[in-house]
């Protein structure tokens, strides 16, 4: 038997949303009916521009990329008015997470971050030989931030907030997370986590990159993988003060940011009317599903993100399992909590017709 760590060996295994190939070939449907409402992902592809530099690079990847990440850096400087050597580019925000666990981790220390929330958090901790300390959402699915301070203390090197939070939808306003992080010591490391910054509305909420560049202990995550439609392509980026991203990029693995990244992720940046449409057409229909949601006496968090997350019955694998027979694949969490992902307006309306097929016995009225 091999030696593996007993905390890895304690970690349940990734379960991504299920892929539409795997359903389609469980259920004998036909790829192209499925609807897959699982993963947060954009439900358009990603630009022109992106696309055509992307099938541009490739003919060059027989040699590694550039793993100072120049043109990228400078090309999210310019976009958001930060200095180039304030940016730092990773093989996913996932990729960021995970750096930033190694090397905030080891025996003896604990990360504190909200629950139920990004999954990575968690896996990166253990996988960092860290304790995790996963702190309870409030009864409204938001951020309990007191108990998140009082979770800190002297062991901890690291606190995440998921703002807005997946997979509830639910943000904190700039003046909690000033005073949330004006609260901690200045050794301990504030990531925070903004995925899906992009699509907030709420006139409260604000980037927490101002706090980043003024503190050295905090540091904003954010990716291509959802509003600019790059999920498969694994590129994400954080914002922080050089100092604090040279000692945290000793952690990162040389070349883990590909070159057909670099370049499709600078390309999407010059189509900033289409990605500010896109988030516009995501807030409609967000909308769209809440109203219905409330119109049928659902409970469900308000969303700032481009998922909704809700109750539907009380077995959350038998609700899943419903709407996959209808070939709408929802991401189950527990006590009958799923959530669904905002997608196009026809990906909606399917969900829909299966919500109205589904929803007596899944206790709407
Ligand atoms: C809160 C949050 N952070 C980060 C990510 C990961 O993004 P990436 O694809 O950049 O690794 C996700 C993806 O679902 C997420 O929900």
């Amino acid at each position: 038997m091999i030696r593996v760590r007993s905390d890895v060996r304690s970690i349940a295994p990734y379960r991504p949303g299920r892929p539409i190939a795997e359903v389609a070939r469980e259920y004998g449907f036909d790829p192209s009916d499925i609807v897959k409402l699982a993963s947060n992902e954009s439900p358009v592809p990603p630009v022109r521009q992106a696309i055509a530099a992307m099938v541009e690079e490739v003919g060059s990847i027989n040699r590694y990329p550039d793993n100072d990440c120049h043109d990228l850096r400078h090309g999210l400087a310019t976009h958001l008015q930060v200095d180039a050597d304030q940016v730092w580019i990773g093989g996913g925000s996932s990729e960021l997470l995970r750096v930033i666990s190694t090397a905030l981790g080891g025996a003896g220390t604990t990360a504190v971050y909200p629950w139920p929330s990004f999954v990575v958090y968690r896996l990166a901790t253990v996988l960092a030989g860290a304790t995790p300390r996963e702190v309870p959402l409030t009864d409204r699915h938001e951020h309990d931030l007191a108990a998140m301070r009082a979770a800190v203390d002297d062991s901890t090197t690291v606190v995440v907030l998921c703002n807005p939070n997946n997979p509830t939808g639910a943000h904190l306003s700039s003046e909690a997370v000033t005073a949330f992080v004006e609260s901690l010591p200045d050794d301990v490391l504030v990531v925070v986590d903004e995925a899906y910054y992009e699509y907030v509305t709420a006139d409260d909420y604000e980037t927490a990159v101002t706090l980043a560049l003024t503190r050295p202990n905090v540091i904003v995550t954010r990716t291509f993988s959802k509003v600019y439609g790059l999920a498969g392509l694994r590129i994400g980026y954080a914002i922080a003060r050089s100092e604090t991203i040279t000692e945290l990029r000793k952690a990162q693995a040389p070349f883990s940011v590909t070159s057909v990244g670099q370049v499709g992720a600078l390309a999407s940046l010059d189509a900033a009317d289409e990605i500010a449409r896109r988030a516009q057409d995501n807030a409609s229909e967000r909308s769209r599903l809440e109203s219905v949601f409330a119109d049928l006496g659902l409970e469900y968090a308000p969303s700032q993100a481009n998922f909704v997350y809700l109750r539907l019955g009380s077995s959350t694998e038998e609700t899943a399992e419903a709407f996959i027979r209808h070939g709408v694949i929802l991401r189950p969490f527990g006590d009958g909590w799923v959530r669904v992902s905002v997608g196009s307006v026809a990906e909606n309306d399917r969900f829909l017709a299966a919500l109205h097929l589904e929803g007596d016995r899944l206790g709407a009225s």
